[in-house]
């Protein structure tokens, strides 16, 4: 496998936050410093990485492609087409490897006149301490080193799950790319919903944080109960929990849900028809 055995140089096209994430557990994997160079619009993240890390710094996007072997684009899906196209000149066998939300492969690969490698992966935030979920799609011009590749390149920061389909690379932007806002949400509720109830707020914080673990470490537990035989396990008929189920039903917040997710996919196919 390329990962362990030939270590190729890695160019991160943007330092912003998934860079760091992707490149801080690279290094504390043992990848080479030496072999990492990160390019960004401004300059002072860089900086910080470049002394934090020890990774090496170029000061155009063509010249860290050039001297790379995968070319990681860790930009904002908006400026994605412009980075391409000034890398263009420099990009001939490398994988390009996209974290761009609803950025198709096709329309990476237009920029470029040597048709290369692209892999799609949706990582989220957890990813910055090593809990994260990534989304990962390559189609039939990604082999099964590229493929491997790109899995060590995760391994540090969570757990990695291959999608069939690139159309639903938006549905994984909308579940686990999205999805960290969504427990943050519910989160701010259940607080609210205490403070309001009268309790002091950090206490609140500390039940609800705390109860999130707890139900989560359930979810993982070696039983492989789903969700739903757990959620039915602590309800008993006509008590407290089955008092609150009551409610979020008759106000059908598995629709609304639904809904919220459908309008997240829809958003990300918009996105991918602008890139077009
Ligand atoms: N964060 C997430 O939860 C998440 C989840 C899934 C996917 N993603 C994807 O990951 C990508 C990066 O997201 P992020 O959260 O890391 O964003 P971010 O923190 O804003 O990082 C993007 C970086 O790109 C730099 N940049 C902008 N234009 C550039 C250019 N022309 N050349 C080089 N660098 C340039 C920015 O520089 P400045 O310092 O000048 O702004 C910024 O540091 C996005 O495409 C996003 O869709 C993010």
């Amino acid at each position: 496998m390329p990962f362990e055995t030939t270590q190729p140089v890695i160019a991160f096209i943007g330092a912003g936050n998934m860079a760091k994430a992707i490149i801080t557990g690279l290094i504390n994997s043992g990848y080479p410093a030496q072999k990492i160079i990160a390019t960004n619009r401004s300059e002072q993240k860089l900086q910080r990485l470049h002394s934090s890390l020890g990774i090496s710094i170029a000061e155009t996007n063509a010249q860290a492609a050039q001297k790379a072997e995968v070319i990681i684009l860790a930009v904002k899906p908006g400026v994605v087409a412009e980075v391409c196209s000034k890398m263009a000149d420099m990009i001939n066998h490398q994988l390009i490897l996209s974290l761009a939300a609803g950025i198709t492969i096709e329309s990476i690969q237009k920029h470029f006149k040597t048709n290369p490698s692209v892999i799609r992966a949706m990582p989220n935030t957890p990813c910055l301490i090593s809990k994260g979920t990534i989304g990962i799609y390559g189609d039939e011009g990604v082999n099964s080193d590229q493929r491997s590749f790109v899995e060590s390149l995760f391994e540090n920061l969570g757990k990695t799950v291959w999608i069939d389909c690139e159309k639903q690379m938006d549905i994984v932007t909308a579940l686990s790319g999205s999805g960290p806002a969504y427990y943050f949400y519910l989160t701010e509720a259940l607080i609210k919903a205490g403070v309001d109830l009268g309790l002091d707020e950090d206490i609140c914080s500390s039940l609800v944080n705390q109860t999130a673990l707890g139900a989560v470490a359930m979810l993982n537990n070696e039983d492989n109960q789903s969700a739903k035989e757990l959620r039915i396990a602590v309800t008993s008929p006509n008590g407290t929990t089955a008092a609150a189920i009551r409610i979020f039903d008759e106000h059908k917040l598995t629709e609304i849900i639904g809904s919220a997710i459908q309008s997240a996919t829809n958003r990300g196919i918009e996105m991918s028809k602008q890139s077009e």
